[in-house]
């Protein structure tokens, strides 16, 4: 019987995750522990430290009654009988394997905690994306480091699928929830403890039992597959500039053949967010250590296709305007990595306006979420490439740059607006107003095909959008 659950972690998959399984099973405690001291008093706090859609809702109905924030991590991991670990892994950043491997210094710390305070034996779950077979490695760190005889430690891997914005959608009723685990007795009573916890309300047909590395794998497949959807779909949207095609035409085409499916084929700027680069360089890390060279180099293509298709709108935005964004200004509709969320790690706006500030241009960013000190932070810092050993783009100043909170004032004397992230209420501004306010020829780049583009040209906009046929203004 599980009767507390304990989540090293308070991040984006951790709280929003443990939150659930708290609201789902009250007979259950959980809490979630962080070192970080402000994020644990956030979670505490009326104003979570995470944006997501119904997420206050469920943090509301169960903190307190068997859902805690704590920053007590050897306490509440000593008590519990299952430990998700949902640390994060970034990319290494120097030594071996740079840019590419992910970085387990968190995560290695968390079993060093787990081992060093646990006196009952526990089962350990990996919740954060980690390389095929890291459960070998921390398994071999958890049995060299505990005192206690008799422990014993059941490693399972148990993938998080959620996406952000539609996280607490994606958690109430998920596609799967997969968990891997040892095939052996006590390997097999694990799975089925940790699966008894989601059979709360998961159909028992959609929690799906693996072993551990092809759990594992499984993570890192799906999203390198849906980043690939994505990049294959951009490629085809710079053909459908140079032919006179419409790439949303051609994806609602495509995506009616049941085999390839509609979702997931919206051409945009790039994608971003925390896992598809990540997961794929680990993918392609992982091939090249395992010498699979040629395996490595096709996933290696999503990525070099998402930064050419960044590059493409920056050049599309330069030679429309005449071949120079010196001294203009440029308003910048959404700078988080996708609606809904105040998430800005790998989002395409960071290249697009580190792109335009290079050539000359004002960029003044607008985006109804993401807070003024994260995109000074993320425009400000250089920018590590991983296939560049020193960084690449130099820090942009704060000068620069400036953040409105009114997009009406962001896109006043600008001579175009870039739409970079395809937040809802950009459909539904006066786009006549906007135009009066705009320095003539008033241009939209539509990064997201989320506006009304026939209208646009009404007002006498001159409009770019990805995948489309191109402006007669723009046609060279
Ligand atoms: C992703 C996976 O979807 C999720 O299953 C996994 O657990 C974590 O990584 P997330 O990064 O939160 O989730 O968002 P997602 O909706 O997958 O979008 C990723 C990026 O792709 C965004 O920048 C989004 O704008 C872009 N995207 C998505 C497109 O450009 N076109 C599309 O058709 C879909
Ligand atoms: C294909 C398209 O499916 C069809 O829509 C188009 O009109 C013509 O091309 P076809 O070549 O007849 O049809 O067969 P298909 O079933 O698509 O298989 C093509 C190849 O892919 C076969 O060699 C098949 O064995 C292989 N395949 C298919 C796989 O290796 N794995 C799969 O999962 C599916
Ligand atoms: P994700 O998107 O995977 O949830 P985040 O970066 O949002 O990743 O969250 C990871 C959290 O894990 C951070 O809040 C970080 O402080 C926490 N963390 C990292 N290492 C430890 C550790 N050893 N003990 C407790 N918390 C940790």
């Amino acid at each position: 019987m599980v009767k507390k659950i304990c989540c090293i972690g308070a991040g984006y998959v951790g709280g929003p995750t443990m939150a659930m399984i708290a609201l789902k099973c009250p007979e259950i405690e959980v809490v979630v522990v962080d070192i970080n001291e402000a994020r644990i008093a956030g979670w505490n706090s009326d104003k979570l430290p995470i944006y997501e859609p119904g997420l206050d809702e469920v943090v509301k109905a169960a903190r307190g009654r068997n859902l805690f924030f704590s920053t007590d991590v050897t306490k509440h991991v000593a008590e519990a009988d299952i430990v998700f670990v949902s640390v994060n892994t970034p990319t290494k950043t120097q030594g071996v394997g740079a840019g590419k491997a992910a970085d387990l210094t968190y995560w290695e710390g968390a079993a060093r905690v787990i081992a060093s305070c646990s006196t009952s034996s526990k089962i350990i779950v990996e919740k954060s994306t980690v390389p095929v077979k890291t459960a070998d490695a921390i398994e071999k760190v958890l049995r060299r480091n505990c005192k206690h005889k008799g422990v014993q430690f059941e490693i399972l891997s148990n993938p998080e699928f959620l996406a952000e914005g539609t996280a607490i959608e994606d958690l109430t009723a998920p596609d799967r929830v997969l968990i891997g685990g040892k095939d052996t007795p006590s390997g097999r009573a694990a799975v089925e403890a940790l699966a008894s916890v989601y059979a709360h309300w998961v159909p028992h047909e959609r929690i799906l039992c693996t072993n551990l590395w092809s759990a594992e794998l499984s993570k890192l497949t799906a999203n390198a597959m849906l980043a690939q959807r994505i990049s294959s779909v951009n490629s085809i949207s710079a053909l459908c500039e140079a032919t006179g095609a419409d790439v949303q035409q051609v994806a609602k085409s495509i995506g009616t053949d049941s085999r390839i499916g509609p979702k997931f084929l919206n051409a945009s700027v790039g994608f971003g967010g925390s896992c598809f680069q990540k997961d794929i360089l680990n993918l392609v890390y992982i091939c090249e250590s395992v010498g699979l060279q040629a395996v490595a180099d096709y996933w290696h293509q999503v990525i070099l296709m998402n930064d050419y298709q960044k590059q493409r709108f920056v050049e599309q935005v330069i030679s429309a305007m005449f071949n120079t964004i010196s001294k203009k200004k440029i308003a910048v509709y959404g700078f988080a990595f996708k609606k809904d969320t105040g998430d800005t790690r790998e989002t395409p706006a960071i290249d697009v306006c580190r792109g335009l500030m290079a050539d000359g241009a004002r960029v003044c960013v607008y985006d109804p979420e993401v807070e003024d000190s994260q995109i000074y932070q993320d425009l400000g810092t250089a920018k590590f490439e991983w296939d560049h050993p020193t960084p690449k783009s130099a820090p942009v100043s704060k000068d620069a740059i400036t953040i409105s909170h009114d997009p009406m004032e962001a896109a006043k004397d600008a001579h175009a607006i870039c739409v970079l992230t395809e937040w809802d209420e950009f459909k539904t501004y006066d786009y006549q107003k906007v135009y009066d306010s705009m320095v003539k020829p008033a241009f939209v780049f539509d990064g997201r095909n989320i506006l009304d583009h026939a209208k646009l040209r009404e007002i006498g906009f001159i409009v770019y959008a990805i995948g489309k046929p191109l402006d007669p203004f723009l046609q060279k």
